[in-house]
């Protein structure tokens, strides 16, 4: 059919026609809120480089943990910082870490809520590298145990899903086989699995103060050139057990969020990461753009392209946009 016997203006006439042939659908239901917490006590401290975002201290979190609770958010990821780094992430795989101790308390206050845990050392490695160096460089096996023993430290405090974001061959797998092997299978694993070494993480280590001391992520984390060699990386983390498999960042991404949604069929997540964040704030501060409505596009988008879930520091916004 063609015009005029077709006119596609018909079904976008009304509001109500718009919502009947909607082809994608957002809600609070797919979002993931990434939340820092970081070691100390009364520590609600705004983060320069993400406007509205904060690192926390565990006893701080009552408030948040509140406000998920109301607005229905399923889930949440958290990130450490700890007040002491050293070369070997020492304090990353303390049973009474900054994030055993986070999880503890997020599942007193708020059983229902799914807590997930970022599981890499760059946060508390004093090179800022997300492994163990050595002779300068990361050794892929030697870093395979460490994260193990974080995994399993998350998984003992009681987190429902810890998810792997170091990029070094084979941790998924050696992270499933320790936790079951410490009666643990029931804790799942969302692997950071097409992760690209992208300068959208900006914004995320000045949080984090997780930026490498020397070198790059580059001999670990992906080319932003490649595809082909995004579906190898999730298929050998489904392979290795994986139980979600993630595309990071999201937005210049869409494409491999795509390809990975049509190729595979585990839960997919994509991580709309903190530089994407912080450009769509900073155009808004400026009045360049109308921040809320570009962020549901975004998030729109990301769904579109085939996301079953979204890790996004906007859940809260858009929570309470998608529900008012
Ligand atoms: C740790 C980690 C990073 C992010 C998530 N986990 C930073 C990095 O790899 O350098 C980035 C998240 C964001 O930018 O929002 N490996
Ligand atoms: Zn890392």
């Amino acid at each position: 059919m063609q015009f005029p016997e077709y006119r596609g203006r018909r079904v976008r006439k009304t509001e109500n026609i718009r919502r009947l042939v909607r082809e994608t659908r957002l809600s609070v239901d797919h979002f993931i809120y990434p939340i820092f917490v970081q070691e100390g006590k009364g520590i609600h401290a705004e983060i320069g480089a993400m406007p509205g975002q904060y690192r926390w201290s565990v006893d701080r979190l009552k408030e948040l943990a509140k406000e998920l609770v109301a607005l229905r958010i399923p889930g949440v990821i958290l990130f450490g910082i700890p007040d002491r780094k050293d070369p070997t992430a020492t304090e990353a795989v303390k049973a009474d870490g900054v994030i055993p101790r986070a999880v503890k308390e997020l599942k007193e206050l708020a059983p229902e809520l799914t807590v997930i845990t970022d599981v890499c050392v760059c946060e508390y490695t004093s090179h800022g590298h997300c492994g163990i160096v050595e002779n300068g460089q990361v050794d892929n096996d030697a870093s395979l145990e460490l994260l193990a023993e974080m995994a399993l430290a998350h998984a003992r405090a009681g987190a429902d899903i810890v998810a792997p974001s170091d990029m070094m061959d084979g941790r998924v797998g050696f992270i499933r086989e320790s936790l079951d092997e410490e009666d643990l299978e029931g804790v799942a694993i969302m692997a950071y699995s097409a992760k690209y070494a992208s300068a959208y993480y900006g914004p995320f280590r000045e949080a984090a103060d997780s930026a490498p001391q020397f070198g790059d992520r580059r001999g670990y984390q992906m080319d932003p050139a490649n595809a082909r060699e995004a579906l190898r990386e999730v298929e050998l983390d489904v392979d290795e057990g994986a139980d979600i498999v993630m595309v990071k960042p999201a937005l210049a991404y869409l494409d491999i969020i795509r390809t990975v949604r049509d190729e595979f069929d585990l839960p997919l997540a994509a991580y709309n990461v903190s530089g994407e964040y912080s450009m769509l704030k900073a155009a808004a501060e400026r009045g360049w753009i109308d921040a809320n409505r570009v962020m549901l596009e975004t998030l729109t988008a990301i769904r579109r392209a085939g996301a079953d879930m979204i890790l996004t520091y906007h859940a809260l916004e858009a929570a309470r946009l998608l529900q008012g």
